[in-house]
């Protein structure tokens, strides 16, 4: 078995090395015969400027490999420090724990989230925090966006992205925070008026391309930016659509911008690859968010009947932010200049003569 005690306050508090750090996962690892679990993360700051510190590391081992015995001084510690879990049922709790850590795929990430305060940016940044990321909210709708912050520990900051200005302060607040910018998902867009091509008024049509084409193109070069200079590489996510990539699926303006940024993904990423930075898009499909001029039940009901291969199903928010985080973890580590299509297989096949295979 191996225990996993999760080190996220190492920078921030300079706790140094004490055995191996697996800098991918952002924790500690060590062989354990011993179960236990780190009660509290100022227990361990205490560790590190307390007396036995500097001979935590090899009493560590040589306690866990053979059992801290009574009068050891690391078992002291031990017992004083951290809860042991000797019972079964703690036991349990306690592998759940090391479980649940070891699982968090964005353990150490820094992300930012334009458009995160509803919708699916905001369960995109409740799945990266649980997944142990650092997430940065930017958004124009302050009170959601402040609220889901700080239920979530993540950090809220207004930014329209329409303004240049706004993104790169939102990518310097990741830097400022935490040092380092991983994952930058530019999310935020509108849908737009619909109606005929003849009658599209123009002033509408370039505010819409202002949100969904430059503000996402803001976040691209800000990201960029920050990520060459930190030569650790990095991972841009761009929020395009299925009205992308099939006609009537949404307003001239609207399938016109997300078409758009796919194309910009795909040079953006020509020109990023080269300093490990990954950039791809997310395509979603008919998802009951307040975007769209429709009760999330009406939508939901389209798409069931008309709008899937699955029938009877329709994308629920987490869907996208699930698939959101597949591409921003390093299980998507080779994948890039790809648009990730979530709709439920409805602009890649019809099943209109599915009779062809009864
Ligand atoms: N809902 C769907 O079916 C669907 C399908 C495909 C693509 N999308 C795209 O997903 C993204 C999120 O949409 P959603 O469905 O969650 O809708 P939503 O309206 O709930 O979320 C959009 C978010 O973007 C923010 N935003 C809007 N303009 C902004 C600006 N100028 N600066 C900063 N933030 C701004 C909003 O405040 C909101 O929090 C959008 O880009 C949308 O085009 C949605």
């Amino acid at each position: 078995m191996a225990l996993v005690l999760t080190l996220p306050w190492k920078k921030e508090l300079g706790v140094p090395t004490l055995v191996e750090w697996d800098q991918q996962m952002g924790a500690l690892i060590l062989p354990a015969k011993l179960k236990l679990c780190l009660s509290s993360p100022l227990l361990l700051f205490r560790f590190s400027s307390g007396r036995c510190f500097s001979d935590f590391s090899s009493h560590v081992l040589e306690t866990v490999a053979a059992g801290p015995g009574e009068d050891s001084a690391v078992g002291f510690w031990f017992r004083r420090h951290f809860r042991y879990a000797m019972e079964p049922h703690i036991a349990q709790r306690h592998g759940d724990d090391v479980q649940r850590t070891a699982s968090k795929r964005l353990m150490g990430k820094v992300a930012v989230i334009t458009g995160g305060a509803r919708g699916i940016g905001a369960a995109t940044a409740k799945v990266f925090a649980e997944n142990g990321a650092s997430v940065i909210i930017a958004d124009i709708l302050d009170d959601l966006g402040t609220s889901l912050a700080d239920s979530i520990g993540a950090r809220y900051i207004h930014c329209d992205v329409v303004n240049e200005a706004d993104v790169e302060s939102a990518i310097n607040l990741a830097l400022a925070w935490k040092g380092k910018l991983d994952i930058m998902f530019n999310n935020a867009g509108i849908s737009g008026t619909e109606g005929s091509i003849t009658n599209l008024d123009m002033e509408q049509v370039k505010y819409l391309l202002s949100v969904n084409v430059n503000g996402i193109l803001h976040g691209i070069k800000h990201a960029a930016r920050v990520m060459i200079k930190g030569q650790e590489g990095g991972c841009i996510i761009c929020m395009s659509s299925s009205a992308a990539i099939m006609g009537g699926l949404g307003s001239h303006p609207y399938s016109l911008s997300k078409e758009a940024i796919i194309g910009l993904m795909r040079s953006t990423a020509c020109e990023l690859g080269v300093h490990g930075i990954r950039v791809n898009c997310i395509s979603p499909h008919g998802v009951a968010s307040e975007m769209l001029d429709m009760t999330p039940e009406e939508v939901s009901k389209i798409v069931e009947e008309r709008g899937s291969l699955l029938k009877g199903r329709s994308p629920r928010l987490e869907d996208v932010a699930q698939a959101v985080m597949f591409l921003a973890s390093e299980e998507a580590g080779y994948i890039t200049a790809h648009n990730l299509v979530i709709d439920g297989g409805f602009t890649s096949a019809s099943s209109n003569m599915s009779f062809i295979y009864q």
